[in-house]
């Protein structure tokens, strides 16, 4: 199998970083020295705080050096990028090429984002550009992005909101593609975009990416091989939430993909084919789910060898079979809570990983009473209201409403309060040690 190294890769920008961040303080040590001798700076001066803190962050351990706060936001490089490029676009109808050397380049000149960039995560959703027509819809959308952003607090990561639609032909489902692309270039200071549709909870707050099983793969999807290649199932696999590396692989698959989508001329005839290929497939229209199936089935090793179907988790789950687990799960988890009295401990939100981490012990063979990772509500449209036929409207906007509640209680807690039901809009403050008092 011809690797294109990316676990070299990953390797390199971690190295690279370190180096950029010594030479950084090294200089900045040099500058500092020679300035404080020159100007008495004043201490609100936001500069020196930076230094201040960059020096400071010297005598941590060296695994610690490398957070979000040691970023340089108010310096952008003299240097030419790739942005003072009049021919680079954001667009998908024209290709970006050489984008690997350009990131590495723009980080080459920003080393202060170099530090920690291999794995570093933009959180990217978003819905339609106008209101819902379901009456309760802006609501739980709104319920949904709250959801995505308690997430990115706890583990620092970027989030971005799009609404605005990047494509006139790229719509409904294809209307993510052209969001991601622009993404990447806005953010070469990220390895890794994460889309998660809007219809999507995050129910376990705690649970982080297992990126290092990944570092051989740019493009990371929940679906099950034998169904996606043998079966030609077009459920084998879900789209609406995937990991795409930020490099030059990736906008090459999103071009050979988006060519099967709305915006190309091949756009029917590719419907039908989808259609002739995966039998199960209900829509005639080409959709993006179907045709990744169909790279997946069919495609180039080029593209295949680089993906990989993650089905050891729940990446995303259906929420049919998640939306009942959810006060069973509450049941065991608080049971461990009451054995181990270090979980109860009550800390600042900040420090929630260290938590889940060292719940991670006491829950990592619970199988199916773990907390799912994220439930999907597939089939079930919050924003236009409509929903498969196979289950009742109420259904859905009532287990909507148990998975966000289910995941807010996670939050909550840290701030002290809890719901006692997840059918339940009301909060009670906690008492001390609880659930053991
Ligand atoms: C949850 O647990 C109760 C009590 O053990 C059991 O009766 C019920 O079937 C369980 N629910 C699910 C969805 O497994």
């Amino acid at each position: 199998m011809a690797r294109l190294g990316s676990r070299n890769k990953s390797s390199l920008w971690l190295s690279d970083g370190c180096c950029f961040l010594t030479g950084a303080l090294s200089a900045l040590l040099l500058v500092w020295g020679l300035c404080s001798f020159i100007i008495p700076f004043p201490n609100t001066d936001p500069k020196l705080n930076s230094v201040a803190a960059k020096l400071k962050s010297l005598n941590l351990p060296r695994n610690q050096i490398t957070t979000s706060s040691a970023q340089d936001l108010l310096y952008d490089s003299p240097e030419t990028t790739f942005y003072d490029d009049p021919e680079m676009s954001y667009t998908m109808d024209k290709p970006v090429t050489n984008w690997d050397e350009k990131r590495r380049q723009w980080l080459l000149h920003h080393p202060s984002f170099a530090a920690g960039a291999s794995d570093r995560i933009l959180l990217v959703t978003g819905s339609q550009p106008k209101r819902c027509h379901n009456p309760i819809g802006d609501h739980l959308l709104l319920r949904f992005f709250k959801n995505k952003v308690d997430y990115c607090r706890i583990h620092d990561i970027d989030i971005i909101y799009n609404n605005a639609l990047l494509h006139p032909k790229m719509n409904s489902y294809w209307a993510k593609y052209p969001v991601v692309k622009a993404a990447m270039i806005a953010h070469p200071e990220v390895e890794w975009i994460w889309w998660v549709d809007s219809d999507a909870v995050i129910t376990d707050m705690e649970f982080k990416l297992p990126l290092n099983r990944y570092n051989e793969f740019n493009l990371i999807i929940h679906g099950w091989e034998d169904l996606v290649k043998k079966k030609h199932s077009w459920t084998g696999l879900n789209a609406g939430v995937f990991l795409m590396r930020n490099c030059q692989w990736s906008l090459d698959f999103m071009d050979v993909w988006a060519a099967m989508g709305p915006s190309s001329p091949d756009y029917k005839k590719w419907g039908e084919k989808l259609m002739a290929t995966f039998k199960d497939k209900v829509i005639p229209d080409s959709d993006d789910q179907t045709a990744l199936a169909y790279l997946i089935a069919m495609g180039e090793d080029k593209w295949t060898e680089k993906i990989y179907l993650e089905k050891d988790y729940y990446f995303e789950g259906y929420w049919v079979e998640l939306a009942k687990m959810y006060e069973n799960v509450s049941v065991r988890y608080d049971e461990v809570e009451r054995r181990v009295g270090g979980l109860r401990r009550r800390h600042a939100e900040k420090v929630s990983e260290r938590y889940g981490e060292m719940r991670e012990e006491h829950v990592k063979y619970f199988g199916q009473w773990r907390r799912p990772f994220i439930t999907h509500f597939t089939g079930c449209q919050p924003c236009n209201g409509h929903h498969n036929p196979a289950y009742a409207a109420d259904d859905c906007w009532n287990g909507m409403d148990r998975a966000l509640n289910f995941a807010d209680n996670q939050v909550l807690r840290t701030y002290g309060y809890v719901r006692r039901s997840l059918n339940d809009k009301a909060v009670t403050p906690i008492p001390y040690d609880y659930p053991a008092a």
